[in-house]
């Protein structure tokens, strides 16, 4: 599996694997998915502390746990939103200093790790007091609980000033080729590495195309109506008749690290065997795909 290499020296598998929509209430489902992704080389686990309010963490982290005398892997995890562990409630986002700081060691106990590769901002605004941020994050880092750092965040201001004023090392982003807002964005992000969550639009990008359009978008999606996205899919099944390959190589395209999340193993086997045959897409190919798509724009928190 190519490896995508960070400012921070991290190396990350390409395809990665997003653990938000893991079957936690089975964790021997779960057990045989996380084993199966580390043996066909997938070395980035992506999870939050706000996932299943903790619980998320914990699985992962007992899990691969049992596997780190055999694999060399990095768990990324994300902070700043508030939520109460006993009641299972959100309490909101919170930026200050001393939460996140504490945040992050609640998140490593939970991970059974002795140090998180990759700490990810869970969103923020422009009004957060984003230096206090950023010299929590630098501190997690000198004192050894996280490796670097990032965000992850679609508002143009706040990813600008991040960029401007810190050290991030990833921006994660939702980005397929329906949802190609982060188009914008990706030219002017130097060396910070791309980590594109949702890359099979919660299965748009499947065998299971039609059903997820009906079933998960029946509203459709920001500007676009069903319809305009069937189009989308349509087009781009003549480039590629595989639409799980063709969203990968779109992204690969971009050096992303692509972190694809599923709720069963069948689910990733389907995925890592389209992904095994992803060729690099010729600048040919890139721009019938490009002329496929209908180009969405982030409207919000841009000044
Ligand atoms: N703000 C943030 O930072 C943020 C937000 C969301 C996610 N994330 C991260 O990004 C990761 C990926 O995001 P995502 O889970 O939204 O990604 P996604 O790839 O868009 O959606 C994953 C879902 O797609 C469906 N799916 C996957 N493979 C499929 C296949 N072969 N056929 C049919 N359906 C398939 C499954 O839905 P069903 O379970 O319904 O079958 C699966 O749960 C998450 O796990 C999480 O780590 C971060």
């Amino acid at each position: 599996m190519k490896k995508i290499e960070t400012r921070d020296g991290l190396s990350l598998s390409e395809l990665s694997l997003g653990c938000m929509n893991l079957p936690l209430n089975d964790e021997k489902e779960t057990e045989k998915i996380i084993e199966y992704a580390l043996s066909e080389g997938i070395n980035y686990f992506d999870t939050a502390d706000f996932y299943q309010f903790g619980d998320n963490e914990s699985v992962l982290g007992r899990v691969l746990d049992k596997y780190r005398s055999r694999y060399d892997f990095n768990i990324g995890t994300k902070g700043g939103n508030d939520f109460d562990r006993i009641k299972r409630e959100p309490k909101g986002w919170n930026p200050d200093k001393a939460y996140i700081k504490e945040a992050a060691k609640e998140s490593l106990r939970r991970l059974k790790t002795d140090v998180i590769d990759l700490y990810q901002l869970h969103g923020g605004t422009i009004e957060d007091d984003k230096d206090e941020v950023i010299s929590a994050l630098e501190e997690l880092k000198t004192e050894g609980i996280i490796r670097s750092y990032g965000i992850s965040s679609i508002r143009m201001n706040v990813i600008d000033y991040y960029k401007k004023h810190s050290n991030i090392n990833t921006l994660m982003m939702q980005f397929n080729p329906i949802d190609n807002r982060p188009l914008e964005v990706i030219d002017g992000l130097d060396d910070i590495t791309v980590i594109a969550r949702g890359p099979l639009f919660k299965g748009v990008f499947s065998s299971h195309s039609e059903r997820v359009l009906t079933k998960k978008f029946e509203n459709g999606f920001l500007s676009l109506n069903t319809d305009d996205m069937r189009q989308v899919t349509e087009e781009l099944k003549e480039i590629d008749s595989d639409l799980s390959r063709l969203s990968y190589r779109f992204l690969s395209y971009h050096n992303a690290v692509i972190a694809n999340g599923v709720s069963s193993l069948q689910q990733l086997e389907e995925n890592i065997k389209s992904f095994n045959q992803s060729e690099p897409l010729s600048i040919d190919e890139y721009d019938k795909i490009y002329q496929a798509l209908k180009i969405l724009k982030y409207e919000d928190h841009r000044s």
